[in-house]
């Protein structure tokens, strides 16, 4: 079996929708089939003009002289066409639609009614024409690929193709979330299962599509948090979209047994806080981790006591973002707090007086970080 798959997301081989794909891919060739890949975002594909000429004048021939040259006999030859795509808007990107927009050469213009419906026929005799679709969301929730479901079910209902099957992974960037391979295993699993189940029976088993067709993030919240300290760490200004639309609310941490990553270390800072230091001080301080263990926590403080979160606060008094090794050496005495500060290792934005008072409100520490 050869399966072509078209990838139109603009970010290509870097791109969330790849490693869906490549996954789906070595499924294919581990059943035996043989695969090919093209990127729409090295290729040169003009908008269909809607001139009818390949309908008409050149009769299978558009009037662009472009890429779609090559492709379009190599989508008759394939045997399952992989369409994938990020979602963009709730559809596919503008790359992957005028791809399919192009392929208007192969149909024939009669409209004839095939069945229960009124199609345009293919142009040649190339057999059922097999698709399967590979989407991949932002979004943590799989709703939002209904709408175009249903587009791909409504365009592979004739009677000359056919629905392989859909691969729509929602909270897709936790793909390419480092750190975060472990916990996708079981999605990448099930559609290289998807790859293999392709090529012996034509169909994605019902065991595997249920898979699928769960979200990657089981906690959306705490998937949106994830994501929106990423934005913040890669965001200086002060417009970011975390700043102008955060998630409310974070989850409590609770102390951990040891202290091996920055999470442990904040789930334990509420231990070592100074009530007395403190006096009527209500602030939240923000933390902004990068690098090795990306992460986002609080610490808010009022009325003496001090709890710690996971999430991003609304309006922060205080934000430290800083890589997760400099902040845990800092913390453990193996940096000097404002050493490590004036040198640029880490970086505090809002009440930096916070940041003054932060070795007196946590007195048990046994650095301060300023
Ligand atoms: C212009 C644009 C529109 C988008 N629209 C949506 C959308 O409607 N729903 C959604 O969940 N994500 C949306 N996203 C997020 C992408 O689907 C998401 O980042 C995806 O992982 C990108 O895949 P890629 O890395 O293969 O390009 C959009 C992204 C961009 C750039």
């Amino acid at each position: 079996m050869n399966v072509l798959a078209i990838n139109g997301s603009p970010r290509g081989q870097n791109g969330n929708t790849d490693i869906l794909v490549q996954a789906f891919l070595s499924g294919v060739r581990l059943a035996g089939g043989s695969t090919n890949t093209v990127y729409l975002h090295d290729k040169t594909i003009h908008y269909c003009t809607g001139c009818f000429a390949c309908w008409t004048r050149t009769p299978g021939v558009c009037i662009h002289q472009d890429d779609m040259i090559e492709l379009l006999p190599m989508l008759r030859q394939a045997d399952i066409a992989v369409i994938a795509s990020p979602l963009y808007g709730n559809m596919l990107t503008g790359q992957m639609k005028t791809f399919l927009d192009r392929t208007l050469p192969l149909s024939n213009p009669a409209i004839v009614e095939i069945g229960d419906e009124f199609v345009h026929p293919p142009r040649y005799d190339d057999g059922v024409f097999r698709v399967l679709l590979i989407c991949n969301a932002g979004f943590p929730e799989t709703h939002h690929f209904e709408g175009l479901k249903k587009t791909f079910e409504i365009s592979t209902s004739g009677p000359r193709s056919q629905l392989a099957g859909m691969i729509c992974c929602a909270a897709g960037p936790m793909l390419s979330i480092p750190g975060m391979q472990d916990a996708n295993r079981w999605y990448l699993d099930a559609v290289i299962q998807a790859g293999k189940q392709v090529v012996e029976s034509g169909f994605i088993a019902a065991e595997t599509q249920s898979l699928l067709d769960r979200s990657l993030a089981d906690k959306p919240g705490e998937y949106a948090n994830l994501v929106n300290a990423y934005w913040e760490r890669i965001s200086d200004s002060p417009s970011s979209p975390i700043k102008s639309s955060p998630v409310e609310g974070g989850i409590p941490i609770a102390p951990s047994q040891g202290v091996q990553s920055v999470r442990d270390l904040l789930s334990h800072l509420p231990d070592s806080f100074s009530a007395d230091a403190a006096g009527k001080l209500a602030a939240v301080i923000q933390f902004a981790i990068s690098d090795e263990e990306p992460g986002a926590y609080y610490l808010a403080i009022h009325d003496g006591i001090c709890s710690a979160f996971e999430g991003v606060h609304a309006s922060p008094t205080m934000t430290i973002h800083s890589p997760a090794q400099v902040w845990m050496d800092v913390c453990m005495g193996r940096l000097d707090g404002a050493g490590a500060y004036m040198a640029g290792k880490y970086r505090a934005t809002g009440d930096m007086s916070l940041l003054m008072r932060f070795g007196s409100l946590f007195s048990e520490r046994r650095n301060a970080p300023a």
